[in-house]
């Protein structure tokens, strides 16, 4: 069994689907290990270290991918990639499906059995795979070191002989994995926290972190949690309510992380530009939407916009990639506990059981076809 290991071809992606001590794993697994060169390059790992794990080095990508059966990747591979890979390669990666039929329909033409990491159920089973909250979980933390980065005050209260220096404000939107991360982070740090979301579940967690919860927390706030554990689309009558609540209250705040999402939806647009400028000068707004579409009106992907109020907002891509080497250490790591499963150990081979829930719900493409039932080419 040979297993490649390709460098990022997007510049905006630093990541690397394996570290030594995965390559470690695989070899021990009876895996051949093979990483394109400088692929560990921009998350601190340089080649000399997988070869003293037990990979070999490769020059090129195809060199790479030359008659491998697995290749991992961090991002889905991009289509001038796919004529390195031979057809039956079983390609590993966050494949982003949603909205990108036709690069899907290309792996599927090109033969490859691809599997997507972010469609891995959330069961116990799959917790040590989770890609969702590996990275949600870096980037709730990095929100808050890039917002206190930004924002020209102290964040906890000082008492000093010049005088006292008040705690920042921080107020988090949506408390999935990285808002959990954002608050605990800011506490840290020594912030006032208050955080919302439209799950009921999330109030606890919030006052068990040390913040405090604000929502309208009427009937349908009640019911708003899909048996799943996400949020549903909010009525036009609760986003109104859930607005004028936000509206006061962001007033006051000096730095805003907003995280919610939706599955399969657009962001949910939560700051109007109204909100933003009620803002003092001085405060710092981070979107990790962004890249959804954004929670915050006039955000943009990849930058910080200065508003007219003195307020930033702060757009970065990618927020994982911005801490690249923990990220790849996690990333790796939930990539190598989802491969090992599709090995047989006896026999050293892949061996996927095509029947596993696990599989049927990564599963893109196989035998030249989309076979997931949520990505069938239109008509
Ligand atoms: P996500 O990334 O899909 O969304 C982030 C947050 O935004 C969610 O908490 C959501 O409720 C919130 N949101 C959506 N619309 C909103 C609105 N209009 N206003 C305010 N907030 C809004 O969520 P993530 O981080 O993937 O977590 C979703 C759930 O999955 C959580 O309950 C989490 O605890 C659970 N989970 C379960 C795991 C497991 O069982 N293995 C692993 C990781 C997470």
């Amino acid at each position: 069994m040979r297993v490649a290991v390709l460098s990022e071809t997007d510049p905006a992606e630093p990541r690397v689907a394996a570290v030594p001590e995965t390559v470690k794993k695989f070899k021990a697994l009876g895996a051949d290990v093979v990483v394109q060169a400088g692929a560990g390059s921009k998350a601190g790992v340089p080649d000399a270290e997988y070869e003293a794990a037990g990979a070999t080095i490769a020059g090129s990508a195809r060199d790479a991918a030359d008659g491998a059966d697995l290749v991992l990747k961090v991002r889905r591979p991009a289509e001038d990639e796919l004529h390195h890979l031979k057809s039956g390669t079983t390609v590993v990666a966050i494949m982003d499906p949603y909205g990108n039929e036709q690069a899907l329909k290309a792996m599927a033409d090109a033969g490859l059995a691809t599997f997507s990491m972010e469609l891995m159920p959330r069961i116990t089973r799959a917790q040590v795979m989770d890609v969702l909250s590996s990275q949600a979980n870096l980037a709730g933390y990095r929100a808050v070191v890039d917002g206190a980065a930004e924002y020209g005050r102290a964040m906890p209260m000082m008492m000093t002989a010049a005088g006292t220096v008040p705690a920042a404000r921080v107020f988090v939107m949506g408390v999935g994995v990285a808002g959990l991360q954002a608050i605990a982070t800011a506490r840290r740090m020594g912030a006032v926290v208050t955080a919302t979301d439209v799950r009921p579940a999330t109030k606890e967690q919030v006052e068990s972190l040390g913040a405090k919860f604000v929502a309208v927390e009427d009937e349908e706030f009640k019911q708003a949690e899909t048996s799943g554990g996400y949020a549903k689309e909010m009525s036009a009558e609760y986003q109104k309510k859930q607005a004028e609540l936000v509206a006061t209250h962001i007033a006051k705040q000096d730095i805003v992380i907003t995280t919610a999402l939706i599955p399969g939806r657009p962001a949910p647009k939560l700051i109007s530009e109204a909100m933003v400028a009620s803002m003092k000068p001085g405060s710092v707004l981070i979107d990790l939407a962004v890249e959804r579409g954004g929670n915050v009106e006039g955000a943009k992907a990849g930058e910080i916009v200065t508003t007219a109020n003195g307020a930033k907002i702060v757009g970065h891509l990618n927020v994982p990639g911005r801490l690249a080497a923990t990220a790849s250490s996690l990333y790796a790591r939930n990539l190598y506990a989802f491969v090992e499963t599709l090995v047989d150990k006896e026999a050293k081979t892949l061996a996927i059981k095509w029947d596993d829930e696990l599989v049927k719900a990564t599963n893109l493409t196989r035998d030249g076809q989309v076979v997931h039932a949520a990505f069938q080419p239109k008509a």
